[in-house]
């Protein structure tokens, strides 16, 4: 399609226009997977990715469902949200939401692992411990299986050979766009700080973003997203 009138089209649904707004699911945060009822494994996530993309679709007259991870931001209003903690409960609330989806967004930073048992009582200190753990099903990999004519969107975050593990992402979870999170010294990734992406799709096209705000990050990727799905048809 003509690039100007592909541009008009985008434009058209920003503003409520002629073209199907999209339905839109997005994960957010971190998960929780829990030793006993008071301790857990979790990472840095903070949501404020997740949570700037579901408020720009929504800007944009997309429907927009968020799952999220515990954070400390407030739901977003007029949002449908759906709170859940563990990867299982995540997994469980993407499976429910994914057939009513046109997209996925999986920002949230899930947690591989999960201890293999909860003790159902807090755990004393006395003796010696060893945590086992066992793998989380992987929902990106999931709904690359089942994605059909969806599009999917993942996200990376490597502390080394960041692009290189981002475009085997692509091809092995069956995605069409991942966002590799550059990590420096300072954690910039995290927290509602700028960011620095690379935001790579499956006709091998690659761009460089930032040091750049959330929202910003938000507005380039849903620009992304409608391109490929409006020139789908
Ligand atoms: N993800 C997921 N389910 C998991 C773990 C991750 O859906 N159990 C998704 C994340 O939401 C993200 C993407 O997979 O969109 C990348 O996660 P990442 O942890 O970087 O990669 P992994 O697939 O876990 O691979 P690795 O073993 O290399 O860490």
């Amino acid at each position: 399609m003509n690039p100007a009138l592909l541009k008009k089209e985008i434009n058209s649904v920003k503003k409520g226009g002629a073209k199907k707004p999209m339905r839109i699911l997005v994960t957010a945060g971190p998960t929780r997977e829990f030793i006993d009822p008071v301790r857990f494994i979790s990472n840095l996530s903070s949501g404020n990715m997740g949570y700037a993309l579901a408020k720009t679709a929504q800007k944009r007259a997309h429907r927009v469902i968020l799952i999220s991870g515990p954070v400390s931001l407030k739901p977003p209003k007029d949002i449908r949200t759906i709170c859940v903690v563990t990867a299982n409960d995540m997994f469980k609330a993407v499976k429910r939401q994914f057939k009513n989806a046109d997209c996925l967004i999986m920002s949230a930073a899930v947690c591989d692992f999960r201890p293999k048992t909860a003790q159902k009582h807090k755990v004393k200190k006395k003796g010696k411990r060893k945590l086992s753990l066992i793998r989380n099903s992987d929902i990106l990999s999931w709904a690359g299986k089942n994605k059909t004519e969806r599009l999917i969107v993942g996200f990376c975050m490597e502390t080394e050979k960041l692009i290189e593990r981002a475009k085997q992402k692509l091809k092995t979870k069956n995605v069409d766009i991942v966002v590799a999170n550059r990590i420096d010294k300072y954690n910039l990734a995290f927290g509602s700080g700028p960011a620095k992406v690379s935001i790579l799709d499956k006709d091998g096209k690659a761009e460089k973003i930032g040091p750049e705000n959330k929202e910003q990050i938000a507005q380039i990727l849903l620009d992304k997203i409608e391109g490929m799905w409006y020139r789908k048809g």
